[in-house]
């Protein structure tokens, strides 16, 4: 278990208003921007920064860069989501931030025929811009804050830990319950199919965490962005009735239109769950204004009500898997975990940045593990996102 802890102080000492978060009217503050410590400067280097000198060297590669790095889909937006959104075009009128009635039930459809979850109530889901943007906001949107732990996978998306540091929590990485010991956090994440392993959680798994957040009276967020994307595990969702008993309690899922519909360029994500939980984020977020925007609302209702699309999709990433398997195997590399979700997790026992710039000098583009936390430090990330023609291209690099 690390613990990257926190020190924020959301105001410099001698700065502190009377009441919190209010100053009087006429009091002399501090001019803007000299004594306030913003929370940007609590934050990690942004890890895509990084890659800049390995996507040089890619980038000259004869043959052209292969970029495997980011995970950002480049398959056609599908056709019934494109129609709907341009058939909701004439959209002068504010949305609102709880979204249609159409969208949120869709969704709960969605989550009953392909999740086997049949009690989601719609008025207890939440459309978010993304799920991006929710998981850096909610830590503070739950109202956490410095003194709140928030626990989060050992090796895992980044966003988890700037959330936290966001709202001044201390941020705890564990690889699972045990080593958590007597801690009682107040939000744990849990990432399942994982991004970057691909690792898929069990039920049984998933319904430990369930009963051992319960008893610390510790709300658990399941981020299951890939749930659609399961190829040697089928990933159940943490309101699944095998896994909660029906009890949405406590418990909230995120789920994302980005990968499994290629609507990453649309912002279209949810939260469901405990109804009283979506019920006081939506009053939060009616005040902040973050509203999906109606013809966005319109294309991630086509979205939910097709599954077509998303099997065509799953059939292109499948082969592209096995075809980077096959590749990455062959040139040395183990392949780790990578049951599900769109990476595939690869040593080859050396320093991940030793792996990325062999890669690099191939054209080819990859994350270091050290991007999810130190425990990747001998790990690479591999995303299945690239044409036929580009994971054909990587593919003749690494076999030669
Ligand atoms: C695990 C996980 N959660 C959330 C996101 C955010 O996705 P989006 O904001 O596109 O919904 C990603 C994106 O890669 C992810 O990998």
């Amino acid at each position: 278990m690390t613990r990257s802890s926190l020190l924020c102080r959301r105001w410099v000492k001698g700065t502190e208003p009377a009441a919190p978060g209010v100053r009087k009217a006429g009091g002399a503050g501090p001019a803007f921007g000299m004594t306030r410590a913003t929370p940007g400067g609590r934050l990690p280097q942004f890890p895509w920064d990084q890659l800049a000198a390995a996507g040089d060297t890619a980038g000259n590669h004869p043959h052209g860069i292969v970029d495997l790095s980011v995970g950002t889909p480049v398959d056609r937006v599908p056709g019934p989501v494109r129609t709907a959104l341009a058939d909701a075009s004439n959209a002068p009128g504010y949305p609102t931030v709880h979204g249609t009635p159409e969208l949120r039930g869709a969704y709960s459809a969605w989550m009953d025929r392909s999740h086997g979850v049949g009690n989601i109530d719609p008025i207890a889901v939440l459309p978010t811009i993304g799920s991006k943007e929710l998981v850096a906001s909610l830590p503070g949107q739950l109202g956490l804050g410095i003194g709140d732990t928030v626990v989060i996978p050992d090796i895992a998306y980044p966003t988890y830990e700037v959330g936290a540091l966001m709202a001044g929590c201390t941020v705890v990485r564990a690889e699972g319950l045990m080593a958590l010991g007597p801690e009682r956090p107040a939000l744990l994440w849990v990432n399942s199919p994982s991004n970057p392993t691909g690792r898929v959680l069990p039920t049984a798994h998933l319904a430990k965490v369930v009963s051992w957040a319960r008893a610390r009276g510790c709300i658990v967020v399941s981020d299951e962005c890939y749930i659609d994307l399961g190829w040697d595990s089928v990933p159940v969702s943490i309101l699944h009735p095998e896994v909660c008993g029906g009890d949405f309690t406590g418990l909230l899922a995120v789920h994302s239109l980005s990968k499994r519909s290629n609507m990453a360029g649309y912002r279209a994500g949810f939260l469901s769950g405990d109804p009283a939980l979506i019920a006081s984020l939506l009053a939060l977020r009616r005040h902040l204004g973050q509203m999906l925007p109606t013809p966005i609302q319109a294309a991630a209702t086509a979205a939910l009500d097709d599954d077509g699309h998303v099997m065509a999709q799953r059939a292109r990433y499948g082969e592209r898997r096995l075809k980077l398997i096959d590749a990455f195997e062959r040139a040395g590399f183990a392949v780790g975990h990578s049951e599900a979700g769109l990476y595939l997790w690869c040593t080859r026992n050396e320093p991940a940045s030793d792996s990325v710039d062999w890669l690099a000098e191939r054209g080819i583009l990859v994350a270091p593990g050290t991007f999810y936390g130190p425990a990747g430090a001998r790990h690479i990330r591999v995303a299945l996102t690239a044409t036929d023609e580009r994971i054909d291209s990587a593919v003749a690099r690494l076999v030669r």
